[in-house]
C-alpha cells in the first residue's frame, strides 16, 4: 500500500488538481485507488461525482480515520485543505509515506511554501526519511523569470526533491469539470502534460 498526501498550507496551489489527476492515473493503470477528501470545500468529491461510470473506479471517502487495507496494489491519496498547521498537520502527515507539495510560481506563494517546507523538514518522520517529500511547480509558463526563480529556489531545498513542473493549461480546467484525468483525455492535446507527469509517477514508484 502507498499512502500519498498532497499538501501545502497555501490555498489554490493545485492540491486538488494533483490529487484527482493522480487518482485517475492510478485507477486507470490498475491500482485499487482511494481518494480521501479532507477539505470541507469538497472539490475532489465533486470531481469524483462528475467522473463517468465508464472510467476506472476510484473509491472516495471523507473519513481520515477509516482503516485502510494494506494490500500491495492499493494507493491512497489524501487531498488536504489549505491552512492546516500545528497538531492537525502533524496528525495528517504521519499517515503519509510520500508527500507532494505543489507550489505556484509567484513570490507570495514561494515565500509561503518556504515556511511550510521548512516546517515539514523539521518533523521527525521526515528527518528520519520515513516520509519522502517532493515538490511540484504548478501552473508554470516556461521561461518567464518567475518560473526560473522558482526552479532555482526549489533546487536549493536540500533534502527535498524537486520533481517536475506542470504547465498552466486548460486541460486541467477541463479535467476538473469532467471527472477525468489528463491520461484519460485526448492523447495529442495532453501529450505535454503527460510528459510533465512522468517524473512524478516515477518518483512515486507507480510506473505501470
Ligand atoms: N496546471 C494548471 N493549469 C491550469 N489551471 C490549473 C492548474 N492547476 C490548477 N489549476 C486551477 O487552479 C485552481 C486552483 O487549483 P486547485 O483547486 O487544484 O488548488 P488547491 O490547492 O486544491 O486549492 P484549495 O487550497 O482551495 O484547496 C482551480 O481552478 C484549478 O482548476
Ligand atoms: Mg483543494
Amino acid at each position: 500500500m502507498k499512502s500519498i498526501m498532497v499538501i501545502n498550507s497555501k490555498g489554490g496551489s493545485g492540491k486538488t488538481t494533483v490529487s484527482v489527476n493522480l487518482a485517475a492515473y492510478c485507477a486507470q493503470f490498475g491500482f485499487k485507488t482511494t481518494l480521501v477528501d479532507l477539505d470541507p470545500q469538497e472539490s475532489s468529491t465533486q470531481w469524483l461525482e462528475a467522473r463517468p461510470l465508464s472510467k476506472a473506479k476510484i473509491h472516495g471517502t471523507k473519513n481520515f480515520n477509516k482503516p485502510l487495507k494494506k494490500e500491495k496494489n492499493t494507493v491512497v491519496i489524501y487531498d488536504v485543505p489549505a491552512a492546516i498547521y500545528g497538531s492537525r498537520l502533524d496528525t495528517y502527515v504521519k499517515k503519509a509515506d510520500m508527500i507532494i507539495v505543489p507550489v505556484l510560481p509567484s513570490p507570495i506563494d514561494m515565500k509561503a511554501a518556504k515556511v511550510f517546507i521548512q516546517y515539514l523538514r523539521s518533523m521527525g518522520p521526515v528527518i528520519r526519511n520515513q516520509i519522502k517529500v517532493g515538490l511540484v511547480a504548478n501552473r508554470c509558463r516556461a521561461n518567464t523569470n518567475i518560473f526560473l526563480e522558482l526552479d532555482t529556489y526549489l533546487l536549493k531545498e536540500k533534502g527535498i526533491k524537486y520533481i517536475t513542473a506542470f504547465r498552466d493549461n486548460t486541460n486541467y480546467i477541463r479535467s476538473a469539470s469532467t471527472g477525468l484525468g489528463i491520461f484519460e483525455m485526448g492523447a495529442s492535446a495532453t501529450a505535454q502534460d503527460r510528459e510533465e507527469w512522468k517524473p512524478l509517477i516515477k518518483w512515486l514508484g507507480l510506473n505501470s
